[in-house]
């Protein structure tokens, strides 16, 4: 991290620019293209699009503004935050579900960034031949192949923190974040001229009014919304954590909410138009991209090789910044609690997640046959951390800081002052996002509607 030592002997970030570029490296990662493609995909298209856009605008940007608000006051990790502003009420909860949530998510985020890193290596030695789709179900159907790329992953990450140079990976965020949007850009008006733009767009936004009242819809909405900006497990009260008074918040969440959205919708332009070029299932799941994308590098011919060595490289180098974030919410609580070195906790976390995700990167090929609730563990953990935890965690989030805490000291705190703006911020933690989770959760296990 691009940090500084404050008095307190905590470290910091030195500017402005530094923490965003960091808060845009958490959320911009397999969640704007992998997962974002999937459930799309998977919710029937459009209706989704639009519900995930106002979950965005009513939730997201408000929940963000919120650990924003809560890290950079506290200046402690997810748990001693709530337990500095409300010590001991039970709000604190919402931080140890947040540390949870970080050993969950990272129990299959590494096996896709895995994926990602092993397309990588396979561009680089000189890119498919044909039907990319039976290299991919033999891939994850493998043992040794999912565990070595994860590994790699793991250990990539685990190592970028263990010898603190994620300022490295920061500072040359400023120019693959740019550089990765130009290029899904690309992609993007190149799979237009591909035979399915005309199926691909009327799919993402065209909503078909059945969709509208599907509430699993609702809640695949909700948690990629969650997901792709890193909210509801306390990731950007970490980050915000070591941020200095004196920087505006309001307009940053913007710029990072932003952002990470367009990306994502301009990555579905992108993959879309190719699901229907080349026959895909839109619903196919986890594999999707994986499956779609090598066919239009395979379609692009020679120059297609390029392509997807630098797609996979700046996707592989997103998803990175995105798992060291995750990381820091487990090392920072863990170094404050048990007083141990960062390269100790590291260490000991890193290992655990790569245990605890071994059977996730097995799952679907050698353990397929090992499923709960009907879903093998790979969807299982996806499902409890995109549709359970993390929009639990945010719902806690909102309440604490529209209820739980003072609203002049939120209000100044937050940098919206007294404002209208900062006044219908307050309301939407209170009220709106609140009602909007708990209807959607109610919902979607059939206790209201149909
Ligand atoms: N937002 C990241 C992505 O889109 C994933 C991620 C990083 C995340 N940190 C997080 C998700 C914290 C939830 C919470 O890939």
């Amino acid at each position: 991290m691009n940090m500084d030592l404050n008095k307190n002997n905590r470290e910091q970030w030195k500017s402005r620019s530094g923490f965003i570029l960091a808060a845009i490296g958490s959320a911009v990662g397999l969640g704007n293209i992998w997962g974002f493609s999937y459930n799309l995909g998977q919710s029937g298209g459009a209706a989704f699009l639009l519900i995930y856009i106002i979950c965005i605008i009513l939730i997201g940007y408000p929940i963000m503004m919120a650990e924003f608000t809560i890290g950079r006051y506290s200046q402690s990790d997810a748990v001693g935050s709530f337990q500095k502003i409300a010590p001991g009420k039970p709000w604190v909860i919402g931080g140890f579900m947040g540390v949870f949530a970080a050993f969950f998510i990272m129990s299959f985020y590494p096996v896709i960034a895995g994926w990602v890193t092993r397309y990588f290596g396979v561009y680089l030695t000189g890119g498919f031949e044909t039907s990319a789709e039976n290299d991919f179900i033999g891939f994850i159907s493998g043992t040794t192949g999912p565990l070595i790329w994860h590994f790699i992953f793991v250990a990539l990450t685990t190592a970028i923190v263990f010898f603190g140079v994620q300022k490295g990976i920061e500072k040359s965020n400023k120019v693959l974040m740019p550089l990765l949007a130009l290029f899904l850009l690309v992609l993007a008006i190149y799979s237009l001229t591909l035979g399915g733009a005309t199926e691909g767009l009327r799919f993402m936004f065209s909503p078909t009014w059945d969709s509208l009242t599907n509430p699993s819809v609702y809640l695949a909405a909700l948690g990629q919304a969650f997901f792709s900006l890193s909210l509801g497990m306390g990731a950007l009260i970490t980050y915000a954590s070591y941020l200095k008074k004196e920087n505006k918040l309001p307009g940053a969440a913007a710029s990072i909410v932003g952002f990470d959205t367009l990306l994502a919708i301009v990555s579905g332009i992108m993959i879309f138009p190719a699901v229907f070029s080349f026959n895909i299932d839109p619903a196919g799941g986890t594999g999707l991209v994986f499956m779609t994308l090598p066919n239009v590098f395979i379609e692009m011919g020679r120059v297609g090789v390029i392509f997807g060595f630098l797609f996979f490289l700046l996707l592989g180098v997103a998803a990175l910044s995105s798992a060291i974030s995750l990381l820091e919410v487990p090392v920072s609580y863990i170094m404050r609690r048990l007083n141990w070195s960062r390269r100790l906790t590291v260490i000991v976390v890193g290992l655990a997640i790569y245990i605890i995700g071994v059977p996730v990167a097995l799952s679907i090929g050698p353990l397929s046959h090992i499923t709960i609730f009907n879903l093998g563990l790979m969807d299982l953990a996806e499902y409890v951390s995109f549709n359970l935890l993390l929009p639990l965690g945010g719902l806690i989030i909102s309440l604490f800081v529209g209820w739980g805490w003072n609203k002049s000291a939120v209000l100044r705190e937050s940098d919206f002052g007294q404002s209208v703006v900062g006044t219908i911020w307050i309301w939407l933690l209170r009220v709106v996002s609140p009602f909007i989770i708990v209807l959607i959760f109610l919902s979607s296990i059939g206790i209201i509607g149909s």
